[in-house]
């Protein structure tokens, strides 16, 4: 028997200011960055869902000390092989970007995670890592568990071009690249998001050689404070129900504001909400600031091109407003979703077929009917954070309560979200 979560969000018109958690892409990247580098660093804001946990256990196999914000390193060239396979748990970030660092040592290290992650795509990995020289083995259908390292001469630079806009993929390349012998070139279509390469670019062991195209020099990585921001992927759940309710509004200070992780603003602004945002700060190059959304009355949209990128893990939210909007909403050349925790084509049209709502999939994306309200239904989370997070959102404009399955997954990115949303929904 799975667990149920009613959820009843009050119709109440907000103005609040919401700090969100750490960044879950820049929480992996700060740990891992620190474990690259020798000696102490800290990790200041970090993320508490599991996933970033994940993270800094795999890191613990292989060495690397973490105790609170404080991070000790043997550096890269300690770590050391794990007795066992290296339990990823939900997290991709983890399993790819971790692929990548560990591909580059001496000895051999298998990675794998719980049954979601098991089933999603690591064939993307072995071409860009092989240009390293590095010998990759994913399992028969291309998935996890996926093993890497142990090639006695190290990785040499090489090229790299991936078909996806992939962040994992480049990330887990440049990884593995700044432990190589000589330079190494990954490029990619637009849309992604940049942190990897902002902070090596600041870090002096990169430069972007065309607006995609980023090449790594070798070298090491420093210790360094790292101080991360709100999760604009975690923020895009309060902004989408301040957008859905006229005149409420919700500020969530202090967020990410990488270009490969705003796409849905700029979705939300086409929605017809209004939408404020201002760069106050950065990390290592990557830009942070105060994002507030106004709530309006809702349209349509078309989200097709390098947007679909830019707003990848809020396309469900997509899906949730668009039914709650008016006219028809088309999200397509997204077919990157059905690769993610969850089929998130599948999800997020069952999702809004469960409350009442009008949908369809498409190969590459879906087609929502909005008829500005959503009914009461109980929604399948599918081992997806993302989705069960959505099935709350959509509360905002159901007469009754939404019931989410398996509501506990939301603490892959987001432990007292439900909590926190409640909070919101019934503040004045
Ligand atoms: C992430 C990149 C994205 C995103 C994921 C986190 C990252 O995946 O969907 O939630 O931190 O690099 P892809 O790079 O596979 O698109």
């Amino acid at each position: 028997m799975s667990a149920i979560k009613r959820i009843t969000l009050p119709d109440v018109r907000f103005r609040a200011s919401v700090a969100v958690p750490g960044d879950k892409s820049l929480s992996h990247r700060s740990y891992i960055f620190a474990g690259l580098a020798t000696g102490a660093s800290e990790v200041a804001g970090a993320g508490p869902g599991a996933d970033v946990a994940s993270t800094r256990s795999v890191l613990g196999a292989c060495g690397v000390a973490i105790d609170g914000d404080q991070v000790e390193s043997p550096g890269i060239a300690g770590w050391a092989p794990s007795a066992g396979d290296l339990d990823c748990g939900n997290s991709g970030t983890t399993l790819r970007l971790l692929a990548g660092a560990l591909a580059a040592r001496p000895f051999r290290s298998t990675l794998t995670g719980d049954r979601s992650l098991c089933r999603r795509p690591m064939q993307r990995l072995v071409d860009p890592l092989g240009a390293l020289g590095a010998d990759v083995a994913t399992s028969d259908a291309g998935t996890p568990p996926i093993s890497v390292g142990g090639t006695a001469a190290g990785l040499h630079g090489g090229d790299a071009v991936i078909p996806i806009a992939s962040a994992q993929v480049r990330s887990a390349f440049a990884l593995a690249s700044v432990q190589a012998v000589g330079p190494s070139t990954i490029d990619s279509p637009p849309g992604f998001r940049d942190h990897t390469e902002r902070w090596l670019d600041t870090m002096g062991l990169g430069e972007w050689v065309s607006r995609t195209a980023f090449r790594i020099h070798p070298g090491a990585v420093a210790p360094h404070r790292y101080e991360v921001p709100g999760d604009p992927s975690s923020a895009a759940y309060l902004w989408a129900v301040a957008a859905a309710r006229p005149g409420a509004w919700v500020t969530t200070p202090n967020v990410s504001l990488n270009p490969g992780r705003i796409g849905f603003l700029q979705i939300l602004e086409d929605f017809g909400a209004v939408v404020d945002a201002e760069v106050t700060g950065s990390l290592l190059g990557d830009p942070v600031g105060s994002v507030t959304v106004t709530g309006r009355s809702l349209f349509n949209v078309d989200v097709r091109g390098p947007v679909v990128a830019a707003a990848l893990d809020e396309l469900p939210l997509v899906g949730v407003l668009g039914a709650l909007g008016e006219g028809i909403t088309t999200v397509a050349g997204a077919a990157e979703l059905r690769t993610k925790e969850s089929d998130r084509i599948t999800a997020t049209v069952d999702m809004i077929r469960s409350l009442g709502g009008g949908a369809e999939e498409t190969e590459d994306g879906f087609v929502v009917v909005g008829t500005g309200f959503l009914e009461p239904g109980r929604v399948e989370s599918r081992d997806d954070h993302r989705i069960a997070m959505s099935a709350a959102v959509a509360a905002s404009r159901v007469k009754g309560s939404v019931e989410i399955e398996d509501p506990h997954v939301a603490a892959v990115s987001w432990p007292t979200f439900y909590d926190d949303l409640e909070a919101l929904c019934s503040s004045r």
